[in-house]
């Protein structure tokens, strides 16, 4: 028996940011990250749209990517201050993430992240406000997944906090608010996209409804991401890439992911390489490692008129060159002293990562540690 969460109301399709005149509330925060919500003028149309709803709204700007405990507590602060019946994430995951975090202070001010970090720690919520999440990048799917990754600068450390407390009420997919996406931004959130999709797919928990929001969502990232990449304002594949973020994003909230978000945090982390970057250089090996107990990859390669894992580890090799991005983690720069120097406590960190534990195949310290190192030589592993 298991369950199947998500948030109460999605809202999709292109225009679809109007559904917030449906909210109900009085005040509302929303939070931002930089300029591009304001100079894109979306900011200005979600406060319209609140105001024909009755809805009053203040702004908290500048969450910063990765944000930061301090931004967090500067967020819950205001919203003390402001007592919102409704808080809007507005922006990419950074915006969100920080939001979500808010609202957890804001409900519970005597929390600390520590505490919070832990497995489920969170305590009941929607006590004082709902939480309506709007992106403006396709890839993390935050506003369908019951997380927020926040960072602790001081300890160099990344906090996921997890629980189906955090996942949001209302979400809403427009495309149209993508369109100002720079191209990097695109491609490296796009594969990060396609990295739930494949890890949910193979998830030694995954179920029928989960592979077939998967399986769609990959199926979307192939069709629709270069295009997205090469004509940013085509706003029919702005939203076809949005639409398989967030059902990528349904999946993995649901079956959780593998060794390649195991392995992709640890690089993150040491060396600022992009999440979804680390992800698509990681993600032809693993699938290599996988395919060894797993055939479901064959049902990956057949979207392509194949069968083999290892002719959709190829699809998946030649769609990342497609959009510009690093084939290993040498030709990111990473320094090969810095790298060896790094490799067996990112080994060590990455199996003690939560998301190894629903990896199909069940890896040891060699064999993460082999990974690595065929990724960053950019060379395909065969065990
Ligand atoms: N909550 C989750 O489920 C989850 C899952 C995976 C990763 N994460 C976290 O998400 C964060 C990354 O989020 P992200 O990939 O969405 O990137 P981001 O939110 O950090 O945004 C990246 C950059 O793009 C800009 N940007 C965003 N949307 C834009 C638009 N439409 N037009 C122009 N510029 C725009 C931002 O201002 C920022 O400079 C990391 O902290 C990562 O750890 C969270
Ligand atoms: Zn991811």
């Amino acid at each position: 028996m298991t369950t199947f969460i998500v948030p109460k109301n999605i809202f999709h399709g292109l225009g679809s940011l109007e559904n917030l005149k449906t909210i109900e509330g009085t005040k509302a925060v929303i939070v931002i990250g930089g300029s591009s919500v304001k100079k894109n003028g979306v900011l200005e149309k979600t406060q319209n749209f609140l105001s024909e709803a009755g809805i009053q709204s203040a702004v908290f700007s500048g969450v910063e990517a990765d944000p930061s405990i301090d931004t967090v507590m500067k967020g819950a602060k205001f919203f003390a201050q402001e007592q919102p019946d409704v808080v809007i994430g507005l922006g990419g995951c950074s915006a969100i993430d920080a939001a979500k975090a808010m609202w957890v202070f804001y409900e519970y001010p005597e929390s600390t992240l520590e505490e919070l970090a832990a497995p489920f720690a969170v305590k009941t919520m929607r006590n004082k406000a709902i939480f309506v999440a709007i992106p403006s990048t396709s890839g993390t799917g935050t506003e369908i997944t019951g997380l927020s990754v926040i960072t602790d600068r001081e300890k160099g450390t990344k906090y996921p906090i997890v629980s189906h407390e955090l996942t949001p009420d209302v979400a809403i997919i427009d495309g149209e608010l993508c369109a100002s996406m720079p191209g990097h931004v695109t491609a490296n959130t796009g594969l990060d996209a396609l990295s739930h999709g494949v890890e949910a797919y193979v998830s030694n928990i995954a179920d029928r409804y989960n592979d077939a929001l998967a399986k769609g969502s990959i199926d979307l990232v192939f069709k629709n991401l270069p295009r997205a990449v090469a004509e940013p304002d085509e706003l029919e594949t702005r939203q076809a890439m949005h639409d398989a973020s967030c059902m990528a994003g349904m999946a993995f909230t649901n079956v959780w992911l593998g060794i390649v978000h195991a392995m992709s945090h640890q690089v993150g982390g040491t060396f600022g390489i992009a999440h979804g970057c680390g992800n698509a250089i990681l993600m032809p090996n693993v699938i290599r490692f996988n395919a060894k107990v797993t055939g479901k990859y064959g049902d990956l390669a057949a979207l392509f008129g194949k069968t083999t894992a290892e002719e959709f580890a190829r699809e998946v090799a030649g769609l990342t060159a497609s959009v510009g991005v690093a084939d290993s983690f040498k030709a990111c720069g990473i320094d090969e002293e810095q790298w060896n120097a790094k490799l067996d406590a990112m080994t060590e960190h990455a199996l003690k990562d939560p998301c190894t534990l629903f990896n199909p195949r069940k890896p040891t310290f060699e064999e993460i540690r082999a990974i690595y190192q065929a990724c960053y030589d950019g060379t395909a592993i065969d065990f």
